[in-house]
C-alpha cells in the first residue's frame, strides 16, 4: 500500500503550522521580507509563477515539499512516463505524455512511440490539407467534456494567430441541438466538414448532434457526401463502421488517453486545422518543455508540484473550499472552465484508489472567468464577503489583439486587484475595510504562443496528478458520470422509472 500524505509527520507538522495561523498575515510577511516575491517565484517553459501571496513562510513551504519524499513523487513520474497502469480501477496506462513526445523519447515504449508518431503524422497532413485546400470554409468539431474543452479553449487562446484564409473552426457540444441548427442555417453543406469527436463514440450528446448533421447533410448532398463532409476521433472501429465514417477518416484515440487529457491527441484536430502542423508541433513542445522540467526539477522549484501542494495547503489547512481563476486576457477566457473538468473530474472523488473512504477534502470547486468582468461582478464577494476561495490569476504580458496600451491597462487592473486581496486596507470604517489576506497565485507568462498555451496545460495536467497522489486518488477515472448516462438511458427505453416524471413530461403543469 502506498504511503499517504496525510498520514505523514510533515501532514501533521502542516496542521501544526496552520493551527497556529502561520502565514495568514500577508501584509505582515510582505512588510518584514523585502524579497519575499522574488524568493517565492519560479520558473519554467515559459511561465512564471509567482506564489508570494499564498498564506505561507518557510516553514509551510519546507513541509509541503517534504510531500514529495513522502509520495514518492520522481517513482510515480517515472511509473506514468514508463506506461505503468497507473490507472489502477481502469487498468490502463496514463499516457498524455507520450502524446507529445520527440523521436527517441521512447515514452511508454518504443511501440507506442511510433504509434503516437505515425498517427500524428497521418493527423497532421489532413489538417494541413483542409487548412491549405479550398474545399471547406467552416469545420464543426462535434464533441463534449474532453472532447470539447479541450480543443475550445486552445483555438480560441490562439485565435488571433490563425490565419484569415483558415477554415472557421466551430464547437457544438450541448444535446438541446441549438447551437447546431443555428450553425447549419449559416453554413453550405457543400463547405462544411464536420468532426465527430467521441473517444467512446457513444456519448449521448455527441451522437445525437453527429446524427443531426449527418441528417441535414444527407437531405442536402445525399448519402455519398458523408464519405467526404465527416471525419472522425474515436478508438470504436465498430461504431465508427455503423456511422458511415470512411476508414481514411478516421483518426486514432487510444484507452490510455483520458478525454480531459487528450488534446495533444487526434482529438486536436480542429486545433491543428486552425494552427497548421507548424502550430500544432509548437504547442506540443510547450507541454513537452514543462513535461522536462517536471521530470527534473527538484520538489522546491518544481511547478506542477508548488502549483499542487499550495493548493492541498488551501483546501485542506486553510480550509478554502473553491479555487477561482482569473485569466486577464480575453484570450484565456475559456481557461477556467476547461480546468473545471480537468481539475473536478480528475479528483472529485472521496475514495482511495483501494477505494476507502477519505477523511479529507479533495478536488476544489473551480470557477472563474475574465477577470476584468469578475471586477463588476463577483469580486465584492471575494473582497469582502466570506466567499471561501483561493484565487489564480493568469496574465499575459503582450496583447494578443496588437493593443498593447490597453493589456498594459487589464494587466494593472490585475495588479491593482491582486494587491487589494493581499494586502487589504485597515479602515476605519467597516464597511470600507478590505481584510486582505486572500490566498492568490500568479502566473505570468510574456506571450499566448502554441510554447506558452502547451506548457500552461501541461502544468495544471501534472498539477492535477500530484494533487491525486498527495491525497491518494485515482485521477484518471470517472465512474461518477455513470450512474446518470445509466438513468437517462433507462428512462429512455422504459426499463426505468424515475422518482417521479414530470421532469420528462412533455410540458410542465
Ligand atoms: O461523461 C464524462 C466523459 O466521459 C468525459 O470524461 C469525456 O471527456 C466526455 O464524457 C466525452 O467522452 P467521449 O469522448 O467518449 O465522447
Amino acid at each position: 500500500m502506498r504511503p499517504s500524505a496525510p498520514g505523514s509527520l510533515a501532514w501533521q507538522r502542516l496542521q501544526e503550522l496552520a493551527d497556529a495561523g502561520v502565514g495568514r498575515d500577508l501584509p505582515a510577511l510582505f512588510n518584514s521580507d523585502r524579497e519575499r516575491e522574488s524568493r517565492y517565484t519560479r520558473s519554467a517553459a515559459g511561465l512564471r509563477f509567482d506564489f508570494s501571496r499564498q498564506r505561507i513562510t518557510d516553514d509551510v513551504l519546507n513541509e509541503l515539499t517534504a510531500l514529495a519524499e513522502v509520495i514518492e513523487l520522481p517513482k510515480r513520474i517515472a511509473e506514468m512516463w514508463r506506461g505503468d497502469r497507473i490507472n489502477t480501477t481502469e487498468d490502463r496506462a496514463v499516457l498524455h505524455v507520450a502524446l507529445r513526445q520527440d523521436a527517441g523519447d521512447a515514452i511508454g515504449g518504443a511501440a507506442i512511440e511510433a504509434e503516437v508518431l505515425a498517427e500524428r503524422e497521418r493527423l497532421l497532413k489532413f489538417a494541413d490539407s483542409v487548412r491549405e485546400g479550398a474545399a471547406f470554409d467552416h469545420v464543426i468539431n462535434i464533441g463534449i467534456g474532453g472532447s470539447d474543452l479541450g480543443p475550445k479553449f486552445v483555438v480560441s487562446a490562439l485565435a488571433s494567430g490563425v490565419r484569415r484564409s483558415t477554415p472557421k473552426i466551430h464547437f457544438v457540444s450541448n444535446v438541446d441541438g441549438c447551437s447546431l441548427v443555428a450553425l447549419l442555417e449559416r453554413v453550405d453543406p457543400r463547405r462544411t466538414l464536420f468532426i465527430v469527436c467521441s473517444k467512446t463514440f457513444t456519448t449521448q450528446e455527441t451522437m445525437s448532434n453527429a446524427t443531426l448533421a449527418r441528417d441535414w447533410l444527407v437531405s442536402k448532398l445525399g448519402e455519398s457526401a458523408v464519405a467526404q463532409h465527416f471525419v472522425a476521433v474515436s478508438v470504436n472501429e465498430p461504431a465508427m463502421d455503423r456511422f458511415g465514417i470512411a476508414p481514411d477518416r478516421r483518426f486514432k484515440m487510444w484507452d490510455w488517453v483520458g478525454g480531459r487529457f487528450s488534446v495533444w491527441s487526434s482529438v486536436g484536430l480542429a486545433v491543428a486545422v486552425a494552427l497548421g502542423s507548424k502550430g500544432f508541433r509548437r504547442l506540443l513542445s510547450g507541454a513537452r518543455e514543462l513535461d522536462r522540467h517536471f521530470v527534473e526539477a527538484a520538489a522546491p522549484s518544481n511547478l506542477p508540484f508548488l502549483m499542487g501542494a499550495l493548493g492541498v495547503w488551501n483546501i485542506h489547512f486553510q480550509k478554502l473550499a473553491s479555487l477561482a481563476v482569473f485569466p486577464y486576457s480575453e484570450s484565456l477566457a475559456l481557461l477556467p472552465s476547461f480546468l473545471q473538468q480537468l481539475e473536478m473530474e480528475s479528483n472529485g472523488k472521496s475514495v482511495t484508489r483501494e477505494g476507502d473512504s477519505l477523511g479529507w477534502p479533495t478536488a476544489p470547486v473551480i470557477w472563474g472567468g475574465g477577470g476584468n468582468d469578475g471586477q463588476h461582478s463577483y469580486y465584492q464577494a471575494l473582497h469582502q464577503g466570506t466567499v471561501s476561495a483561493a484565487l489564480g490569476f493568469v496574465i499575459a504580458k503582450e496583447s494578443t489583439c496588437g493593443k498593447p496600451t490597453l493589456q498594459q491597462l487589464a494587466n494593472a487592473n490585475a495588479a491593482a486587484q491582486i494587491e487589494a486581496f493581499a494586502m487589504g486596507n485597515a479602515s476605519d470604517d467597516p464597511q470600507r475595510r478590505h481584510a486582505g489576506s486572500r490566498p492568490c497565485s500568479v502566473l505570468l507568462m510574456n506571450a499566448v504562443t502554441p510554447e506558452t498555451i502547451g506548457a500552461l496545460i501541461a502544468l495544471y495536467e501534472h498539477k492535477v496528478f500530484v494533487q491525486s497522489l498527495i491525497w491518494g486518488v485515482n485521477a484518471f477515472d470517472q465512474f461518477g458520470v455513470e450512474l446518470g448516462k445509466r438513468l437517462w438511458a433507462g428512462f429512455a427505453s422504459g426499463e426505468l422509472q424515475p422518482i417521479s416524471t414530470r421532469l420528462l413530461s412533455k410540458a410542465f403543469d
